[in-house]
């Protein structure tokens, strides 16, 4: 185990590994040749509608909802080019223009973007087929495609060594959870070829599952039908396995973490903070906390647990926050306690307030006295009154 095993396991420090910001020199993508790199490209699948993440995606992508100090997508994108990725192509649909506002040409990050639009949601599959439009790669060269809300710690290297090795159709990274119902479970045979592909199946067969980043042969995707709606892991996968072809499972116990839902968008923010992953687009040194330009943090508040202090913040005296996000010109107030939560842009919590596991859209005002837990989510703009709400009764 390299890393904290944000899947279940121990906490460690992270140790340089291939693949990782920092290139292994005996990666031949990593650059031995004066940092010059051969083509590698990637899709990456950024159209979904985040509903898991309401409300903080009601009028943004999930990829662009600040993580550790930047947009999620910045953290997955430096990781990409760490491991050796150096062209890739965005799949948008929702908010599709937000993309390229954020990240322009990508070389900010060391990378070349190229944005490809579905005017209607074509799924993984579809998403995909329609944005090999814009590759370059040859039939049978490897193209890397990755879910849009991973952090990742694998071995990209060798996931690609085994795909060319075998000769495959498409390789997929596997890692092992505790609650594969919630993912693809993936069962393999003693040689890593991936024998059936289960969609959230209700029945697992193996703890292994989808970790959302495949290497197709590019031949693979230009045979997804055009121009309609096609699920990756409930056709493609399925069908592939069926006619034979070689589908092969690269299983690691790195780092990875779907940030899709709250508890696990809060849960990488502090990873990152605290460099149980690194970033090479974290904002700053990892730590317990990171403040970015212009947060205020009282010197009698506590700041702790891989929190993000936004630009413009301002933490009051007694104020205790704890492994959060507070995105820029939010505002705790003294006395309050702001736990694993996400506390919207220029959202204001109120004196003696107790946020625990709670979501806070942006520019709500949590008047004193309030109590939010267990994953209660306030929209944009709400103001909830004082003490309107407990989840104990000693108000
Ligand atoms: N372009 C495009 N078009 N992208 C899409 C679309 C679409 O219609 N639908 C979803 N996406 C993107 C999402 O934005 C996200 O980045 C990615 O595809 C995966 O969608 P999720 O909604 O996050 O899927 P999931 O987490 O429930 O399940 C997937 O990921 C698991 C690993 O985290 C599946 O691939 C599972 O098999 C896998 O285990
Ligand atoms: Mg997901």
């Amino acid at each position: 185990m390299r890393s904290e095993a944000a899947n279940g396991g121990p906490a460690a420090p992270e140790q340089p590994i291939p693949g990782d910001s920092q290139p292994d020199p005996g990666d031949s993508r990593a650059g031995r040749d004066g940092g010059r790199r051969p083509p590698l490209e990637a899709i990456l699948l950024v159209g979904g509608q985040g509903t898991r993440l309401r409300p903080l995606t009601v009028d943004r992508p999930k990829q662009l909802v600040p993580c550790a100090g930047a947009p999620f997508l910045a953290h997955q994108l430096a990781r990409a080019a760490a491991s050796g990725i150096t062209r890739v192509v965005l799949a948008t649909c929702f908010r599709a223009e937000l993309f390229a506002e954020a990240f322009g040409d990508g070389s900010g990050l060391g990378l070349e973007l190229d944005y490809v639009e579905e005017t209607v949601p074509l799924g993984t599959g579809g998403g995909i087929r329609n944005a090999a439009a814009a590759l370059r790669s040859g039939p049978d060269d490897p193209v890397v495609v990755l879910n849009g809300d991973l952090l990742s710690g694998h071995d990209l290297s060798a996931q690609l060594d085994m795909h060319s090795k075998a000769e495959a159709a498409v390789t997929l990274h596997l890692e092992e959870v505790p609650d594969p119902s919630r993912f693809g479970c993936v069962p393999t045979d003693d040689d890593g070829r991936v024998t059936a592909f289960l969609e959230k199946t209700p029945n697992p067969v193996t703890n292994r599952v989808n970790a959302g980043c495949y290497v197709f042969r590019r031949r693979v995707i230009d045979q997804i039908p055009a121009g309609t709606v096609v699920s990756v892991e409930r056709e493609t996968f399925p069908a592939l396995i069926a006619a034979g072809e070689v589908v092969m499972g690269y299983a690691e116990t790195a780092y990875w973490l779907d940030v899709g839902t709250p508890e696990a968008f809060v849960q990488g923010s502090r990873d990152l903070v605290r460099g149980a992953l690194s970033s090479a687009a974290l904002p700053g040194r990892c730590g317990e906390a990171l403040a970015l330009p212009g947060a205020r943090v009282d010197p009698a508040a506590t700041v702790t647990g891989g929190t993000v202090v936004g630009a413009a913040c301002v933490v009051e005296a007694a104020a205790r926050v704890d492994g959060s996000i507070l995105m820029d010109g939010a505002t705790v107030a003294a006395g309050a306690t702001v736990r694993d939560s996400i506390v919207g842009a220029g959202a204001r919590i109120g004196p003696e307030v107790i946020l625990d596991a709670a979501v806070i859209g942006d520019g709500a005002e949590i008047m004193a006295g309030n109590e939010l837990r267990c994953g209660a989510r306030v929209w944009p703009g709400v103001r909830l009154s004082p003490t309107a709400i407990r989840f104990s009764t000693d108000a």
